[in-house]
């Protein structure tokens, strides 16, 4: 029931208040945060939580497996706005192993409905990395699908007109890949998935 949010956010905020009665009236006054995060929407990986970073840290952006489209208004408002409104220059897209988008995708045939159309652009990576992937019945194809995925998105963000001006503006901004393990909860960075002007 919605009630039990509405209780469970009082007790959150009492105790926020308690160890530091100045955070909401310092916080609701500003947003700064260094970084914007471009994640999966599965209810297990929290930007903010799996990064140990506090509220007003991270400006977030999130969806069925961290997909960049490139028409996506949605996503392109919110780059826009962390990189020309709140002067963001650290972007990362986060990807996770076990991802249930990822893993739609590597199965034959559609008939997840809405969410095929959305995951197209993992099922071209599974096309065009063939070879590599194979048939994709291990967990070590699927996880390397997963940094695939996670490599276009760095690379759809980083060829957006967006960045592509702030490169010619000399704004330091730079695109990190990174994953998630649901196992460890650990976060890595990807190697050679780094985009920077
Ligand atoms: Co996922």
């Amino acid at each position: 029931m919605p009630q039990e949010l509405i209780r469970r956010n009082r007790e959150w905020a009492g105790k926020v208040n308690a160890d530091a009665p100045a955070y909401f009236t310092e916080l609701s006054k500003l947003q700064k945060p260094d970084y914007f995060w471009v994640g999966c929407a599965d209810a297990r990986v929290p930007a903010n939580v799996i990064a140990g970073l506090q509220p007003g840290e991270v400006f977030v952006h999130r969806n069925v497996a961290n997909v960049v489209h490139s028409s996506d208004m949605n996503l392109l408002s919110a780059l826009d706005f962390a990189i020309n409104g709140l002067d963001i220059r650290k972007v990362i897209v986060c990807g996770h192993y076990g991802c249930g988008g990822v893993n739609a995708a590597c199965e034959h045939g559609h008939g997840h409905g809405l969410v095929d159309h959305w995951i197209e652009p993992i099922r071209a990576l599974t096309r065009s990395h063939g070879e590599e992937l194979g048939d994709l019945a291990t967990e070590e194809a699927r996880d390397r699908l997963v940094e695939l995925n996670v490599r276009a998105s760095v690379n759809r963000i980083a060829d957006t007109p967006i960045l592509k001006e702030a490169w010619a503006n000399g704004d330091s901004v730079a695109v990190h890949g990174m994953v998630y393990s649901l196992r460890k909860g650990h976060l890595y960075l990807l190697e050679n998935a780094s985009r920077s002007g």
